[in-house]
């Protein structure tokens, strides 16, 4: 893989196609890369380090880069372990490395890995020569942790911007977006920013989604830099397809969603499966876009993800202990965790002796804001289309 960025950037990230699930909780259909990179000028800087379990690959990476020499600064953006794993192993290669960090980076590093030596907490806009460039620190807290910070190269019109801009899926072939693909069995004929949009918006919705305010004021902040190229944690280097990068992602950080709808359903003996797919097939008829997920058998990280895209959400789930069934409810759990806003909201579902999810999922949904589009259709036993009128609701929907 080609490793040069430019001149002076090189990648020396790796990329990751044994870990199952990401955080514990989200799958890599594609895999996941870190990316980590040197600024090499008079002096040397390594941006982040990567997950831990690729001690060798990484060092080789680093010495294939630039031999023997020292590295005078690690650069710590970001402390989440995907990241920082190898900072003492870093240390400990390179015993004189100064650290620079933000000042609530210090005491997490100090809990990891017991360092406190040679470790400079840069300030809002401290810049630090290497020669004749300099990198530039700026604090973006909560994007993704509190003690998150980006670095801008200013000599290269470059944004080091930790996860944000990133994306699940590995990048073995390249890592420009000149020529990076997805991997996998996806047709390969979009541009790179259209093959990875989905793996971006499920990575944005599923760890960075609930930060949509902070995601705001960082772009607000570093609207005033000339950005060329965005080197992110995760995915692409970005070059070709910045701009689209930076307007998707103020986007999604202002909740905002194309039109469709976004049907979740759980079911324990089908009924309230056969309401989703008829919600399906009615709004299939009528042209109106739509992604049905099944909240039993599916990871709901995908669901999260078509939540992010489309504008309304409809949620299926029988009555299950007088309450909604757990799978629903655990899910609407985690919209209201993500503070989205600004849906259009329709719930249904089936109950045998006594009817209560229907209720309970639009207490939910309102109390988040959003616009109830009916009461909701709770049905008795068996499903029928007499019983759920499908047609009529996605009348509602298609207006
Ligand atoms: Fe990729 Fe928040 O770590």
């Amino acid at each position: 893989m080609e490793k040069k960025i430019s001149d002076r950037i090189r990648y020396v990230g790796v990329n990751d196609h044994t870990k199952v699930i990401f955080e514990g909780m989200w799958p890599l259909p594609f895999g996941v890369s870190y990316n980590s990179y040197l600024v090499v000028d008079e002096k040397v800087a390594l941006i982040d380090t990567v997950e831990a379990g690729f001690e060798k690959e990484y060092l080789g990476n680093i010495r294939n880069e630039i031999g023997d020499r020292k590295i005078d600064y690690l650069v710590v953006n970001h402390m989440e372990p995907d990241h920082s794993s190898l900072i003492a192993t870093i240390r400990e290669h390179y015993p004189d490395i100064r650290i620079l960090t933000s000042a609530k980076a210090v005491p997490m590093i100090k809990g990891y890995f017991g360092l406190t030596d040679n470790i400079h907490a840069v300030k809002e806009g401290e810049s630090i020569s290497l020669g004749e460039s300099s990198l530039t620190f700026y604090m973006a807290p909560m994007v993704h942790w509190p003690e998150t910070m980006v670095t801008y190269l200013g000599e290269e019109k470059t944004l080091f911007s930790g996860d944000a801009f990133g994306t699940f899926g590995a990048v073995d072939g390249a890592v420009l977006d000149g020529g990076a693909h997805l991997c996998g069995w996806l047709d390969k004929s979009e541009s790179c920013f259209a093959e990875f949009r989905d793996e971006m918006t499920r990575y944005y919705s599923n760890i960075v989604g609930k930060y949509g305010q902070t995601v705001q004021a960082a772009l607000k902040k570093l609207s005033g830099l000339q950005i060329g190229r965005i080197c992110s944690t995760h995915g692409p280097v970005w070059e070709n397809h910045v701009a689209d990068v930076v307007s998707y992602y103020d986007r999604l950080s202002r909740y905002e969603a194309g039109k469709g709808v976004c049907i979740v359903y759980s079911s324990m003996y089908g009924n309230t499966a056969k309401a989703a797919k008829a919600l399906a097939a009615e709004l299939a008829g009528r042209g109106v876009k739509y992604a049905i997920h099944n909240l039993c058998t599916e990871n709901v990280s995908f669901a999260y993800r078509d939540l992010f895209k489309y504008d309304t959400l409809a949620v299926g789930a029988p009555t299950y202990n007088n309450d909604i069934f757990p799978p629903a409810y655990n899910f609407m759990y985690g919209v209201c965790a993500r503070l989205v806003k600004n849906r259009k909201f329709f719930a249904f579902g089936s109950f045998t002796w006594a009817g209560a999810s229907v209720r309970l999922l639009n207490e939910m949904a309102a109390k988040q804001g959003f616009e109830l589009i009916s009461d909701g259709i709770s049905f008795p036993q068996a499903y029928s289309s007499r019983k759920c009128d499908m047609a009529a609701v996605a009348e509602l929907m298609a207006r």
